[in-house]
């Protein structure tokens, strides 16, 4: 596949034209930024990992239904996606009350919500994404009302999935962002799930400890954000060839062999 012209670049990815007009490429940055930008800096390894974790996410979706714009990873940084309209809504699912939730409504940290809860924000850098009602979507007609059930519909069976998912790997997935965009399938307008799916986006516990495995090691300066986000691919089983443990069994076995002949 012949990568084309910049077609956009953002805080954390940059997409790029393809020769085929229904792809893009979309490439890993190691940027890291939070507070709308204000706090920003360079972390060696960031883009990597989440290109790894976000198709790994995103195939296993693929395969329960949920329909998204991976098509397939090419290297360390890049991965084929389909080109849609992306919807300019940023989808919060929570599960666990944290961050600007706790802040703007008194909510303790850490609580633990009865049905998760979807919150809408603008997807505008300028303005600072705002959080918006439901209605705002439908009276500035930035998705319809059918949109906007389908998506709710996946977000549902998303956070089913991505909570069960965590939870086998010792992980509690407090909150995480959605971006979802219009794709014409012959003819007709279907929304797709897009955009990505890491710890840049989640907010991610440790289930026994509560340490944080996410972007908050970055928001909050608590360091060791490349072993935090290394932890969640080890454990989600996408980092074998890179295991120091089957590394040092290989190099055994090797030496074991080599003296028995
Ligand atoms: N499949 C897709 N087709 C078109 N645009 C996409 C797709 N997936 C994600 N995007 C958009 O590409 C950009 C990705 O780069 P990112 O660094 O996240 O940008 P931003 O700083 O705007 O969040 C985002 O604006 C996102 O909405
Ligand atoms: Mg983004």
């Amino acid at each position: 596949m012949k990568k084309g012209k910049k077609i956009y670049e953002g805080k954390a990815k940059i997409i790029y034209s393809t020769s085929d007009k229904n792809l893009v490429i979309q490439y890993f940055k190691d940027d890291a930024t939070a507070f709308n930008n204000k706090k920003k800096t360079i972390i060696e390894g960031k883009g990597v990992l989440n290109n790894r974790i976000s198709e790994h996410i995103l195939s296993n979706l693929s395969q329960i239904g949920i329909k998204n714009h991976l098509v397939k990873r090419l290297n360390m940084r890049e991965q084929v996606i389909k080109f849609v309209e992306i919807i300019p809504i940023e989808f919060i699912v929570r599960n666990v009350a944290t961050g600007s939730l706790t802040k703007r409504l008194g909510i303790e940290d850490g609580t633990v919500l009865r049905e998760p809860l979807i919150e809408y924000c603008l997807k505008d850098d300028k303005l600072g994404d705002p959080l918006i009602a439901e209605e705002h979507i439908y009276a500035f007609e930035w998705a319809n009302k059918k949109e906007i059930e389908k998506v709710k519909k996946m977000i549902f069976r998303i956070n089913d999935f991505m909570i069960g998912m965590f939870r086998g790997i010792g992980i509690k997935l407090i909150d995480f962002k959605l971006e979802f965009g219009r794709l014409k399938i012959n003819g007709k307008n279907e929304v797709i799930l897009a955009d990505e799916i890491s710890p840049d986006t989640c907010r991610l516990w440790d289930s026994i400890t509560d340490k944080k495995l996410d972007k908050d090691r970055f928001r909050k300066d608590l360091g060791d954000l490349i072993p935090a986000y290394t932890e969640v691919a080890r454990r989600l089983g996408i980092l074998h060839e890179q295991s120091n443990v089957s590394a040092v069994n290989v190099t055994k076995l090797s030496s074991v062999k080599k003296k028995s002949k």
